[in-house]
């Protein structure tokens, strides 16, 4: 299944290079202030800043940190689903903030998404946007087409399980003594596969509007309300 096999290079390359021409189209000739929230070995952040733009990079893994700052990205490590986290921002605010490459599908719970996106809100200048990956258009059709469903997979050990009750599922170890138990459990890699409505939902409850699909339909857009 496609994104579940790598974590440092999440996209096939079509999708990969549509959200770089997209990102690019809307800040044409450099000098954007950009947030990179979950930056990781900066498959976006280093284009952006090689086309002239301000890249903050955070990230809670260390290593990620080293291999940017080793190309001149400025990092922060820092989790930013700690209450809180964005004091490590000052008072600085950006034309984009970006969690791309499925990050956002890591922030599973509905607290924890409508505290960053309110959290996010006072941090985009006004004809700034929020931006995430097109995360039902990419993998919505998946779903309905019948290849996300639960069970193992041989090659990676792994096993994905759908909470009985929630577009959120399980990625566990195969070896793991609760691999066939139907309840999530607290040790699971937790994801939500958020959907068209959810994320409209989140949006209008926290003040931004509803999303905007990128011209190559792998980015949305959210703005101000
Ligand atoms: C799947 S990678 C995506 C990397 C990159 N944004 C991309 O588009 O290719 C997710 C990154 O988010 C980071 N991350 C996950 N949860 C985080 C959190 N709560 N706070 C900060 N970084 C986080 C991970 O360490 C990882 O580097």
């Amino acid at each position: 299944v496609s994104f579940l096999d790598q974590d440092r290079d999440p996209f096939p390359d079509e999708i990969h290079r549509g959200q770089l021409q997209d990102l690019l189209s809307v800040a044409p000739g450099g000098g954007k202030s950009i947030l990179d929230l979950g930056a990781g070995s900066g498959r976006v952040a280093l284009p952006l800043c090689a086309c002239e733009h301000e890249v903050l990079a955070i990230d809670n893994d260390p290593e990620a940190a080293t291999i940017l700052g080793q190309q001149d990205i400025e990092t922060i490590v820092c989790d930013f689903l700690k209450p809180g986290w964005d004091a490590v921002l000052g008072d600085r605010r950006f034309d984009l903030i970006l969690m791309l490459g499925n990050t956002f599908m890591l922030v599973h719970e509905i607290d924890a998404a409508l505290r960053l996106f309110e959290g996010l809100h006072p941090r985009v200048r006004d004809e700034g946007s929020l931006v995430l990956d097109a995360i039902p258009q990419l993998h919505w059709s998946e779903v309905a087409d019948g290849y996300w469903v639960n069970g193992i997979n041989e090659e990676r050990g792994e096993v994905f399980r759908w909470a009985p009750d929630d577009n959120v599922f399980a990625l566990r170890d195969a070896r793991a003594a609760h691999a066939d138990d139907p309840a999530l459990h607290d040790s699971d890699r937790l994801h939500r596969l958020w959907t068209r409505g959810e994320l409209e939902l989140l949006a209008r409850a926290t003040g931004w509007n509803s999303p905007r699909l990128s011209p190559s339909g792998t980015l949305l857009f959210f703005e101000k309300a």
